[in-house]
């Protein structure tokens, strides 16, 4: 099947995009097949994009736990699986699949405590100032960027920026 951009939740576009463009090129599709994960930069933003079974997708190479790249962790799926903590995140929805070892706040504002994977002995909690950043980071749903797919390459929306020459 040729490949597709996926469709995302309207109201996960990335701040600062427009779903009209202007629509840039950033990696020919050749070099992204199925299952495999690129980060692509400009100035401070990265951005992953991803080629999962419902298509393509470009979302925040950042953690929306505590900002680790994504690209580099695992993907299954739909699913990535972050490189620090234990974090695991839907590509396709945005959604947390299960939240990192540290706890905190979830997408709906619940808090979640700290837990260990199995076989592993529990962590407490460090006293003062770190515990209560572990406490209060929220982890959020990811944000999407607006792609396309046009003459073989991957052609995404950057944020705009105030200083056009930054
Ligand atoms: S930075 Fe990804 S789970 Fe913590």
């Amino acid at each position: 099947m040729d490949p597709r951009p996926a469709p995302f939740p309207t109201l996960l576009r990335a701040p600062g995009t427009t779903p009209d463009g202007p629509f840039e090129p950033v990696l020919d599709v050749a070099d992204l097949p199925p299952g495999a994960m690129r980060r692509v930069s400009r100035g401070d933003v990265d951005v992953l994009l991803a080629n999962l079974p419902v298509g393509i997708v470009a979302t925040d190479d950042r953690c929306p736990h505590m900002s680790a790249p994504l690209s580099i962790g695992e993907l299954d799926g739909c699913v990535v699986a972050c490189p620090l903590h234990e974090g695991r995140f839907d590509l396709s929805t945005g959604e947390t699949v299960q939240m990192p070892t540290t706890g905190g706040i979830d997408p709906d504002g619940v808090y979640r405590p700290t837990w260990s994977p199995a076989g592993r002995d529990p962590k407490t909690d460090p006293p003062g100032k770190k515990a209560e950043a572990r406490r209060l980071t929220r982890v959020r749903r990811l944000r999407y960027y607006p792609l396309r797919i046009a003459d073989g390459r991957i052609e995404i929306v950057w944020p705009a920026i105030d200083d056009e020459g930054a």
